[in-house]
């Protein structure tokens, strides 16, 4: 169905004559004015826990944000996602990573195909595969165990097992040691070739594509520098692939046998639940591995069947629309306070700027509001002592998301009390700031003179009414890591919704592939230099010099 422009609809128009009523209202005024408020905003389902109690808006906001979600269609667009219809309308694909991590036993039926099975018979084969690397049966070329595994992959096929991979750490085999090589840098490669043995190592090239340039020039080195030591026979001990693309995968020389396939329905930034999450199957074990698949899916429950105003994915995405609309913050910053979700920021980043980076709606028409605000952060308390100074006392107000482990992973006394109380302080100060009368009270106080005071007061007053997500989880488990990803697949796909783009194709990206490619062979020489800019033609020059061209 064509959606009318967002601004022109009821919904809309009604949210933005109540963002008059109430902008004035600061965080402190609602926090003193309602008793309860964390109590009524906040809400857990699958193992986590979300308190959005810190944000500038009332239920009503709640009530008149879900009301726009359902005249956008938002019902009507989740259950086609979850039935397989083809809402990736410019590429002609259903959206089908929920499937992936359907229990086993469970149908979906989709053009005749029962994708549930697919699934599971995949799964099955990882499961084989991934014990017998991690009992030791399986073996290199002269009969050493894996020690190594090196993905080989870019964007989808290397974000999400890698931030997985770190986040379960505490979980992962200790024989096995991860490593991720992505980019086209030969540094990169290069990196983890000088500190791997090619007798115990095994690669996965993992591409949806199999066509990648950045991953097809690893692979083929990766493939050569293995050849310095073993022979062609032996890269089957070696070598394994993760695609959809049978053909490429076997004109590279990796037989079919071990290659574990998905499906064109998965999108490169979906699919850490298909066998794109290899590395992290290897890492943690099937069983663990299946946990992470149960926390996924018992989230997608929850926001298939939850009543949108107490749907954890459908408050975060209707909270940071709000954030995005009505106050007009233009970036995002994750802040979790856990440092095996080091790798949580990035993983987002393309999550949600790949997917609603966009600026027309599904049937092409400019959304006529802004849309996907910048994603990014780092772990706290590190980002504390970095950049949180903007956050409480520059001139741009940027929402934050806590996201905290109640519990540790370690054992090690005192560390966790100290995070969690930086985590939550952090919030607090966000919120409340600190007024110039309460600098001033508090200078005075300490014996300050008059002079002084009037000099230091304004540097150090806060504005505060800086609004946060907190998310908090008993422990970062493998269940619960996986809520945590389905719960932020979610929140983008309802954001996708609310402004009619297309969350799941990333037309974007081709441009900076087809002029580095025309770019690439001017540097080679192959081809003749073309007309660039002036700029880019000195670069080339400046290039080709340096490398006596
Ligand atoms: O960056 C564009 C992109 O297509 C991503 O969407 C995708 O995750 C990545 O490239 C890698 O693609 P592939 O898995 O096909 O190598």
């Amino acid at each position: 169905m064509r959606q009318p422009a967002l601004t022109t609809t009821a919904a809309y128009q009604a949210l933005a004559a109540h963002h008059i009523d109430i902008q004035d209202k600061t965080l402190r005024q609602l926090f003193a004015a309602e008793p309860q408020r964390f109590a009524d905003m906040s809400l857990d389902a699958a193992g986590l826990y979300l308190d959005y109690s810190k944000n500038r808006l009332t239920a009503d906001t709640i009530a008149l944000l879900a009301n726009l979600a359902r005249t956008r269609g938002l019902v009507q667009r989740r259950d086609a996602m979850f039935a397989g219809e083809k809402i990736n309308t410019t590429e002609g694909r259903a959206v089908l990573h929920t499937a992936l991590r359907m229990p086993r036993g469970k149908e979906l039926n989709v053009a005749g195909q029962d994708v549930a099975a697919d699934v599971h018979a995949v799964l099955d084969r990882v499961r084989v595969f991934t014990d017998k690397v991690r009992n030791g049966s399986w073996l290199g070329h002269n009969g050493k165990a894996i020690t190594d595994i090196v993905n080989i992959g870019i964007g989808g096929s290397d974000l999400g097992p890698k931030m997985a991979c770190l986040a379960l750490r505490s979980y992962a085999h200790p024989r096995l040691k991860m490593h991720f090589v992505s980019n086209v840098d030969g540094h990169d490669l290069d990196a983890v070739l000088a500190q791997v043995n090619p007798d115990s190592t095994l690669f996965i090239i993992a591409s949806k594509t199999f066509t990648t340039a950045e991953t097809m020039l690893n692979a083929q080195t990766a493939r050569s520098w293995f050849l310095q030591h073993g022979t062609e026979a032996a890269l089957a001990k070696h070598f394994v692939a993760v695609s959809t693309n049978t053909q490429a995968v076997t004109a590279f020389g990796i037989d079919a046998d071990n290659m574990f396939p998905f499906w064109d329905w998965v999108g490169g930034r979906y699919s850490v639940w298909s066998a794109i999450g290899l590395p992290v199957a290897l890492a943690v074990g099937f069983g663990y591995f299946s946990d992470f698949l149960a926390g996924a899916h018992e989230l997608d429950e929850h926001f298939r069947i939850a009543p949108l105003e107490q749907n954890l994915p459908v408050l975060l995405a209707l909270i940071g629309f709000w954030n995005r609309q009505f106050l007009g913050c233009a970036s995002l910053s994750i802040a979790p306070y856990h440092q095996d979700l080091n790798r949580f920021p990035a993983y987002l980043q393309q999550l949600d700027m790949e997917s609603n980076g966009k600026r027309v709606t599904r049937n092409g028409a400019p959304v006529d509001t802004p849309t996907c605000p910048v994603v990014w952060g780092e772990c706290g308390t590190n980002a504390q002592h970095a950049y949180f100074q903007l956050l409480h006392q520059g001139s741009d107000i940027v929402p934050m998301d806590f996201i905290a482990a109640l519990r540790p992973t370690h054992d090690h006394p005192g560390h966790h009390d100290a995070l969690l109380a930086n985590c939550f302080a952090q919030s607090e100060a966000f919120m409340t700031g600190k007024t110039e009368d309460e600098v001033r009270a508090e200078l005075k106080a300490q014996g300050l003179p008059a002079a002084q005071i009037d000099e230091l007061a304004p540097h150090k007053t806060f504005p505060g009414n800086r609004p946060s997500n907190t998310i908090l989880v008993d422990v970062l488990s493998p269940a619960a890591l996986g809520a945590l990803i389905a719960l932020y697949e979610h929140k983008t796909f309802v954001q996708g919704v609310l402004w009619d783009v297309n969350s799941f194709d990333q037309w974007g990206v081709e441009l900076g592939k087809v002029l580095a490619k025309n770019i690439q062979s001017e540097l080679t020489g192959e081809a003749q230099p073309a007309r660039h800019d002036s700029s880019t033609n000195g670069l080339i020059a400046l290039a080709k010099a340096a490398q006596n061209l």
